[in-house]
C-alpha cells in the first residue's frame, strides 16, 4: 500500500536532542512540532534553536533566509494530542524506558495508520516500545548525535518486527535531512554506543586511578589519536547524566563489567555535575573558555 509523503513531523521532548532534531527537520522543509510538558523547556528550546541557526548563518553553513524559514516551520505544542497529524514522530525523551512507553501508549490512539513511530534512544531496546502500541511493524530507531545540527550521522534501526516498508521510509526522511545512514539492529547501544561508551567510561575510569590530568588525558586522545575532542570533554557535551543511563541501560543487558557507570561519574551527577548543560562536569565553563574542574581526587 502506497503511503502518504511525510510532511508533517513531530518530536517528543525538546531536551538536547529533541531541540536540536527539531531544528534539523524544521531545517529540512518539514511542518515541525515539537513536543514538552513544560512551556517553559519549550521557550529555552526555541531560543537554542534560534541561536544555532545564527550559529549557521555565520558560518555560512545556512542563509539567513532558510533560518527564518525554519523557525516559521516550527511549533511548539504541551498537548501531546497536538501531534495526531504528524507523518512521524521522533521521541527524544529521557533515556528512561516506562517514560518513553508511557509516551508511545498515549499517542498510540492519536494518529492515523500510516504514521512512523521512531525513538532516538540510544540504547533501550525499541522492541519494548513497539509493544505497547498497535503498529509494532511502523516503530524503529532514529539516532541522532550531539550536537545534532553538525553530526552528519543517523543509526536508522529495526526491530525483529520492523516492516520493510516503514524501514525504508525512514532510510529516506534521514536521507532527506542531508543526513548520512547506518543500519543497525535493535541492540543496546546500537553500533556506535556500542564501542563509544565503553571508551568514554574507561576515560573516567582512567582519570580516577591517577592516569593522567583531566587536559592531559583529553591532548592524549585529540594528538595523539586524531579525535575531535578528548572523552572527557565529549561527556561534558553528552551530558554525564544521560551517559549514566546509557551505561546503566547497556550494563543491565550485556551485564558486562566495561559497560558500568564508574563511581566517579555517577558521584558527579549526583551532585549536578552533569557537564556543559548545567555549566560544570569534568570541566568549569564559568569563565570565557572551559578550564578543568577540581574533582577531589
Ligand atoms: N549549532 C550550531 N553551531 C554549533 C553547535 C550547534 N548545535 N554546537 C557548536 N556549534 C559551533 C560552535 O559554537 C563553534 O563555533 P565557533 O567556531 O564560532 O566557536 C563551531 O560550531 C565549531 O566548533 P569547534 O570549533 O569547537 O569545533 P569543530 O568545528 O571541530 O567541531 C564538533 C565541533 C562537531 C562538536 C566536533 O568537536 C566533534 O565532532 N566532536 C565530537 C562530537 C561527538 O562525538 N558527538 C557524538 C556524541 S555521542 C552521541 O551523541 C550519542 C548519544 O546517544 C550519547
Amino acid at each position: 500500500m502506497t503511503q502518504p509523503p511525510i510532511r508533517v513531523v513531530g518530536v517528543a521532548g525538546a531536551g538536547q536532542m529533541g531541540s536540536g532534531i527539531a531544528q534539523v527537520v524544521a531545517m529540512a522543509g518539514y511542518r515541525t512540532l515539537l513536543f514538552d510538558v513544560s512551556a517553559a523547556q519549550l521557550a529555552r528550546a526555541r531560543e537554542g534553536v534560534a541561536a544555532s541557526l545564527a550559529k549557521l548563518v555565520e558560518k555560512g553553513k545556512a542563509t539567513a533566509e532558510g533560518r527564518e524559514q525554519a523557525l516559521a516551520r516550527l511549533d511548539g505544542v504541551t498537548d501531546l494530542a497536538a501531534l495526531h497529524g504528524a507523518d512521524l514522530v521522533i521521541e527524544a525523551a529521557p533515556e528512561d524506558l516506562e517514560l518513553k512507553t508511557g509516551l508511545w501508549r498515549a499517542l498510540d490512539p492519536h494518529c492515523p495508520h500510516h504514521t512512523l513511530f521512531a525513538s532516538n534512544t540510544s540504547s533501550l531496546p525499541i522492541a519494548r516500545m513497539a509493544a505497547v502500541t498497535g503498529r509494532p511493524d511502523r516503530v524503529l530507531g532514529l539516532h541522532f548525535f550531539n550536537p545534532v545540527p553538525l553530526m552528519p550521522l543517523v543509526e536508522v534501526v529495526r526491530t525483529v518486527a520492523t516492516g520493510e516498508a516503514a524501514f525504508a521510509r525512514a532510510l529516506a526522511f534521514a536521507r532527506s535531512l542531508g543526513k548520512e545512514v547506518v543500519a543497525a539492529r535493535d541492540t543496546p547501544g546500537f553500533v556506535v554506543n556500542r564501542l563509544l561508551v565503553p571508551y568514554l567510561l574507561d576515560a573516567v575510569r582512567a582519570r580516577e586511578a591517577g592516569l593522567a590530568s583531566t587536559a592531559d588525558l583529553d591532548a592524549g586522545m585529540k594528538l595523539g589519536a586524531g579525535h575531535p575532542m578528548g572523552p572527557l570533554a565529549l561527556l561534558d557535551l553528552i551530558g554525564l547524566d544521560t551517559v549514566v543511563q546509557v551505561a546503566e541501560a547497556m550494563f543491565t543487558e550485556f551485564r558486562e563489567p566495561r559497560f558500568a557507570p564508574p563511581p566517579l561519574l555517577t558521584r558527579l551527577v549526583a551532585l549536578g555535575h552533569l557537564g556543559r548543560k548545567s555549566g560544570r562536569g569534568f570541566y568549569d565553563y564559568a569563565g570565557a573558555a572551559p578550564v578543568p574542574a577540581e574533582l577531589g581526587l
